[in-house]
């Protein structure tokens, strides 16, 4: 199992434990680390201890350089422990890397959340490329929808190929998330103690890094400033593009607080927590409808459109007038925020991870095919699990 970045790491936490457990196969992890401390949280959190870390991650660092450093240090990895089959997962430039390595040297590629497409190739940049690569190269595939099989087999994928498990953040949050939980942050308790409306906030995309974000970031103050019983949480990505901005966007204004990355169960827990979620994270907008929270998508397009169907989910991308407008009826109409509130889990039931070990082992012909992930009906205004 290969992975580099948080996302990567929150959502291949429960396969490695699952493989680790496994009577029928043998876990090795290595870890790029193109993130650093973002992917160490997780590791520490799950008490991963890598195999292999190549621990690659440069400030600033551009995406011909990731891909160079994967590529170079995954070839002495794999050549020594000849794998009978990689595991990646998602869309990240590690995840594309890893595979171009694995079938480099003609090691079978499992890819977990396979399938999602925007349709749109800078959409997300470079993500959306990045999984059409590796879905390519891939030999088994993990989509975590019957959607997502759809797309894999509209690209021709052969329908054997493909499980369609759950999304295995829903197996991740499921572990963290608790009733009544207390935050290790005093910062943080107190915020969520003291009775505001929170709007939680998360930005990153390299498509709306620059005026997009002051969009976004504008819109916010304005928000703030209108509703004194409203107050924005927001951890703020490493990127220093995205720190930078985040900062000097938010320096005089009060009721916003920014913090570093939050390790994943105090970030849980307070979106359980929260009023609404402002992202463009693609994490976000599979755990926040699990946990029946409202999520604007700062975004044009969605690879997730399940959510967006249910009416939890909705695209408001960049614009500051519309950002404003859409907080501002969600504050102010509680029929439209309790219609938007619903807990729907069309991502997953908690068994991703079981169901891709269960997929591979029919894969290597040891075991039946693995009954699909259906999500379950809407649980209709129940406020998480
Ligand atoms: C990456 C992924 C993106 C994923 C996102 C999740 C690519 C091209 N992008 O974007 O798909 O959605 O992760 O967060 O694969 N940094 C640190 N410490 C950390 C992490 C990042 O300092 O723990 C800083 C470094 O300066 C680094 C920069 O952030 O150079 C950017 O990291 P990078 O992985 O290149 O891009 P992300 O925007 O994080
Ligand atoms: N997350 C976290 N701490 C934070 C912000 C996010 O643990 O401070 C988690 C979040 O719950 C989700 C994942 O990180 O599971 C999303 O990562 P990110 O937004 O970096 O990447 P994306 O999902 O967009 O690829």
């Amino acid at each position: 199992m290969v992975f580099g970045t948080r996302p990567e790491a929150i959502k291949m936490a429960p396969v490695v434990q699952v493989i680790q457990k496994s009577d029928h196969f043998q876990a090795v992890v290595a870890v790029t680390a193109q993130h650093r401390e973002m992917l160490d949280q997780v590791l520490a959190l799950f008490r991963i201890s890598p195999d292999f870390d190549l621990d690659i991650m440069r400030d600033e660092q551009t995406l011909f350089e990731i891909t160079a450093r994967v590529l170079a240090g995954l070839e002495q990895v794999l050549r020594e422990v000849r794998p009978d089959v990689v595991l990646v997962h998602g869309d990240t430039t590690t995840t594309f890397t890893t595979a171009l390595a694995a079938f480099y040297l003609q090691i079978p590629v499992g890819h977990v959340e396979a399938g999602l497409r925007t349709g749109n190739k800078y959409a997300p940049f470079p993500e959306e490329v990045n999984r059409h690569l590796a879905a390519v190269i891939t030999d088994v595939h993990f989509a975590p929808t019957s959607r997502a099989r759809a797309a894999l087999l509209r690209e021709g994928v052969a329908p054997e190929r493909i499980f369609v498990t759950g999304n295995t953040v829903i197996d991740a949050l499921h572990q963290v998330v608790k009733p009544g939980y207390r935050f290790r942050s005093p910062a943080l308790q107190e915020a969520a103690g003291r009775g505001y409306r929170l709007i939680l906030v998360t930005t990153h995309r390299r498509e709306n890094w620059g005026a997009p974000l002051g969009g976004v970031y504008r819109a916010l103050k304005r928000i703030v400033l209108a509703h004194p019983d409203v107050a924005v949480v927001f951890p703020v990505h490493r990127n220093p593009i995205v720190h930078e901005l985040a900062l000097s966007a938010f320096a005089d204004c009060p009721r916003v607080c920014l913090t570093e990355p939050l390790p994943y169960g105090e970030f849980a827990n307070l979106m359980a927590q929260s009023f609404l979620v402002l992202t463009d994270s693609g994490g976000l907008q599979e755990e926040a409808p699990a946990l029946g929270k409202p999520v604007l998508v700062l975004r044009d397009v969605t690879e997730r459109p399940e959510a967006v169907e249910a009416g939890t989910v909705a695209l408001v991308g960049t614009d500051e007038d519309r950002v404003f407008t859409t907080v501002e009826k969600l504050l102010q109409e509680p029929v439209l925020y309790y219609k938007m509130a619903n807990a729907v889990n069309p991502y997953g039931d908690g068994r991703a991870a079981a169901r891709i070990e269960a997929g591979l082992l029919h894969y290597f012909g040891l075991g039946p095919r693995p009954e699909e992930f259906s999500p379950p009906e809407s649980s209709g205004g129940h406020k998480g699990f």
